[in-house]
């Protein structure tokens, strides 16, 4: 269990040379005790290190495991530098009431730039003449080149990226319209359509731009091609699963399609030495990219800030707002009073217990907030500051407490 630390004794670990950013942030919140390595740490020299960190930033590479995190006693929240967070074993973290915090959307000005750039090559058939000029070709031709201007963008998925893809290609003078499994405010003259059929008839260039979800995987198989546009153009950043890849090549040997960008694959090469197998090798007009839609050195920078603003927002405040794998809990700090942080064992009764315990000995609660998440769940309390000592004595006492913590 942890007390209420002062912040030059809260120990941050941050590996794998994370961007600088995140240094300059932790400072300007008052925390200064950082430790900062430019390499990712193997097993037995991670478990000795974290044994002393409150906080861990990590990158891909760094592998927190079950038994990583069981040696981190002091850890209080982990922070990935990167958009996934498969290198942690997410529900190991839960059980042990440590949230685990990353950055969604630090690039989604990235991808967005991509695709608007991908749209307009691949309407001028630059990929193919390109290639053609390469090998010592010159087919000066204007046949299939268009601009994009008055051309119509579907967009499947109008979220971060999509919405702000929809903001670029009006700004070029292209139509957009977008599907998306919810009702979503428009941005500017972009206009929601009723189904994904309804888009595919109409767009000149369809982009996904939806998460991997049972219900986007294989959302593009040779059914879906057949009802776009002849001639039309066909873009996936979003992920690999959501495309039938034998599907496209066919539609693109038929010349249905007359060309595509793909950036995600349903088998993506582990390293650099692995070979990457496609189909899609084979065709000119297509533009191949090794997973790099969201890689900038923007999109680094932002990381940086966004993660660390996490850490200092759980650090002070106790607030769990997009953490991957907690019960997410923010509420306004109440005048006059100390905010106590009780992470326990989801099980029927822990908050009429609790609630018991501090009428019982006289506590008033200013605020309180709960939520759940499998097995655990997170309780932020405000009391009046001259009680804190005694709530944190009754919580304590409670059988099915994970961790606690006060913050003043
Ligand atoms: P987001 O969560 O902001 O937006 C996704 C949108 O898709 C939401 O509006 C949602 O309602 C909609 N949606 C969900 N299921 C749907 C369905 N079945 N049909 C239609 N719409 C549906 O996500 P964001 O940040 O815009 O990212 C979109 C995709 O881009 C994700 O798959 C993400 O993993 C991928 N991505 C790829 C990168 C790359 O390097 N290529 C980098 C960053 C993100």
């Amino acid at each position: 269990m942890t007390l209420s630390l002062h912040k030059d004794k809260i120990r941050f670990l941050l590996l794998e040379g994370v961007h600088e950013n995140a240094l300059k942030v932790l400072n300007e919140a008052g925390y200064t005790n950082i430790e900062y390595i430019k390499t990712a740490l193997d097993e037995e020299e991670l478990i000795e290190k974290i044994k002393d960190a409150h906080f861990i930033g990590i990158r891909s590479r760094t592998q927190l495991t079950r038994k990583v995190l069981e040696s981190a006693e002091k850890l209080i929240a982990i922070g990935c530098y990167c958009i996934g967070t498969n290198q942690v074993d997410l529900e190991a973290a839960l059980e042990l009431g440590i949230p685990v915090f990353n950055a969604p959307y630090s690039n989604t000005r990235s991808v967005a730039e991509l695709v608007l750039a991908e749209t307009i090559m691949l309407m001028r058939g630059v990929p193919e003449k390109n290639a053609v000029v390469h090998r010592g070709g010159w087919n000066k031709s204007a046949k299939d080149s268009y601009e994009v201007r008055g051309k119509t963008m579907g967009i499947v998925g109008y979220g971060s990226i999509g919405s702000q893809l929809s903001v670029l290609a009006e700004s070029l003078g292209m139509k957009v319209i977008y599907h998306d499994a919810i009702t979503k405010l428009p941005l500017g003259n972009a206009v929601q359509v009723g189904s994904l059929d309804e888009l595919l008839e109409k767009a000149d260039v369809v982009t996904l731009h939806v998460p991997d979800l049972p219900s986007t995987r294989n959302m593009m198989t040779a059914a879906e091609f057949a009802k776009m546009k002849d001639g039309a153009f066909f873009i996936n950043a979003a992920r690999g699963g959501c495309v039938d890849i034998d599907a496209l090549a066919a539609a693109l040997e038929s010349k249905k399609i007359l060309g595509a960008a793909i950036d995600v694959f349903p088998k993506e090469p582990k390293s650099a030495d692995e070979e990457f197998v496609s189909p899609l090798r084979a065709f000119d007009n297509v533009i191949l990219t090794p997973h790099v839609g969201g890689s900038t050195q923007e999109a680094q920078a932002n990381i940086g800030l966004e993660v660390a603003e996490k850490f200092v927002k759980y650090s002070d405040q106790g607030d769990t707002t997009s953490a991957v794998n907690f019960p997410n809990v923010s509420i306004p700090f109440t005048e006059g009073t100390h905010r106590l942080l009780h992470i326990h064992k989801n099980v029927p009764g822990v908050l009429s217990q609790i609630n018991a315990a501090f009428a019982d000995a006289g506590i008033n609660i200013a605020a309180q907030s709960m939520m759940t998440k499998g097995d655990v769940g997170y309780l932020v309390m405000d009391v009046d500051d001259n009680d804190s000592e005694k709530a944190l004595q009754r919580l304590r006492a409670v059988p099915e407490t994970i961790r606690v913590r006060v913050l003043f």
